[in-house]
């Protein structure tokens, strides 16, 4: 297994570029399944959970060529609907092909994708909106098995609680539906947009994209034709690599990316001192002359989004006096803080809210990586830590950051991939 060593005190300068959105990337996969003609993604990823999403859908019988960020699908041969546990539990992810193959073929198994670190994670919601659609869902030997096969109906659905993939599944199950769907309660982060905006290219009327109530009026069975997808920039590594330039206070830039996607968090590195340049898609982090504490509450987007947390409470321990971290939506998302601790940070835990102290004198150590966005601010503390860290189990890192190392080192960090 490999892992990351980085050597602290570094400052950064220069730019790098910022790749495509992994969290939307996997829903216009996954919308590949309602197309009835090859489809060209570009600026797709690099990542190994788009990898996963390409081998499931190549699994269902979908074919697809990829060179660099452009990958060539044609999901039109698809004539499986099984979706395998082996697959599915790599990428939770993989229930976005549930929505769409129960859609078009009337019947399908998804295997159900289990919990992960940050928290048991169910689709109750998922299952319970297309039941509402008129499918039969029973759990079996832990594959959701799902029949319509009379196709699904319009509906009108209010999502108890607001689930990205969630919506992202029922805007596409919707898509091929007989009838109107209404969603109240949808997610409105910037992956569902793109996602309702290819569809509605496709040829499905949809009003409302951006809004928490959308109205779907479905083709009855027509499939869709999409014929090129350009993916949106990915705000949350953009987001983790303005904390890398904040963390070590430098100036640092970013290229390619969508700031009007980033307004909470860069408010919020406003709010802690740090000024900014920004223009059409690039925008420069200058350095703090104080750095100040923050209050953090996690929320669903435009909120500050929970996938920035852990980075936050990495660049909080820079601060001068306590920040206070209040995550909202996940259960267990504080699986940095004890290796944070062992590098020397002081936070206090009382339920779902961390209390961070600054000014930390961090000492380099070997630390685990958890989950994808933890082991993000295990790097982030390793840049200004004394010494060396080493952050381990970096597979967690490679499924949502593009040559993370690469990037940084073109940065100035030291900090080098080896193998155990
Ligand atoms: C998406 O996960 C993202 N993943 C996550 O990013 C992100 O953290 C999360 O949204 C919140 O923004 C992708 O888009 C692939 P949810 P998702 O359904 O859709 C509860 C990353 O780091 N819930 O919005 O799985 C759930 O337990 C990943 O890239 C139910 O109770 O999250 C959670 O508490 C991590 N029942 C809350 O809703 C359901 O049926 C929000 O979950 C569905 C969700």
């Amino acid at each position: 297994m490999d892992y990351l060593e980085i050597t602290g005190g570094k400052r950064l300068g220069g730019s790098i570029a910022i790749d495509g959105a992994k969290n939307a990337a996997l829903p216009l996969l996954a919308a590949t399944i309602l197309f009835k003609n090859p489809v060209t993604i570009d600026n797709l990823p690099n990542v190994n959970d788009i990898f996963t999403m390409l081998k499931l859908l190549e699994n269902l019988g979908a074919r697809f060529a990829i060179v660099g960020d452009r990958a060539k699908i044609d999901a039109s041969s698809i004539d499986r609907t099984i979706a395998k546990y082996d697959i599915v539990r790599k990428m939770r992810a993989s229930i976005l092909t549930l929505g769409p193959l129960l859609t078009r073929f009337g019947h399908c198994e998804v295997s159900l994708p289990g919990g992960c670190a940050i928290g048991q994670r169910p689709i109750d919601l998922h299952l319970k909106a297309l039941e509402m659609m008129g499918a039969e869902i029973l759990i079996e030997q832990g594959y959701v098995v799902a029949r319509a096969p009379q196709g699904l109906k319009g509906a009108t659905i209010v999502f108890d609680k607001i689930t990205v993939t969630g919506t992202e599944n029922i805007v596409m199950a919707a898509a091929l539906a007989h009838g109107r769907t209404r969603i109240l309660n949808a997610a409105k982060e910037p992956e569902v947009v793109q996602l309702c905006e290819v569809l509605r290219e496709g040829g499905v009327s949809i009003e409302g994209i951006g809004s928490d109530e959308l109205l779907i009026e479905g083709t009855g069975g027509e499939m869709l034709k999409v014929d090129h997808i350009t993916v949106i920039p990915d705000r949350i590594e953009a987001g983790t690599y303005l904390c890398a330039g904040a963390i070590t206070n430098s100036k640092i830039t970013l290229t390619r990316v969508n700031h009007s996607h980033m307004v909470a968090v860069i408010l919020k590195l406003q709010e802690m001192g740090f000024d900014f340049d920004i223009e059409k898609d690039a925008i420069t982090i200058k350095p703090a002359s104080k750095i100040r504490p923050v209050k953090i509450y996690t929320a669903e987007y435009p909120g500050f989004p929970t996938d920035m947390q852990a980075q936050f409470m990495a660049l909080a321990l820079t601060a001068e006096g306590t920040s206070t971290i209040e995550e909202r939506l996940f259960e267990n998302r504080f699986m940095h803080v004890s290796e944070l601790i062992r590098m020397g940070a002081r936070i206090t835990l009382n339920q779902n809210t961390a209390g961070v102290e600054g000014d930390a004198n961090l000492k380099g150590a070997d630390v685990m990586a958890t989950d994808l966005r933890a082991s993000s601010a295990l790097v982030l503390a390793g840049l200004i830590a004394e010494g060396t860290t080493r952050v381990h189990r970096i597979y967690h890192l490679d499924r949502g950051y593009v040559k993370l190392e690469e990037k940084l080192r073109t940065l100035g960090a030291d900090i080098k991939r080896l193998k155990e």
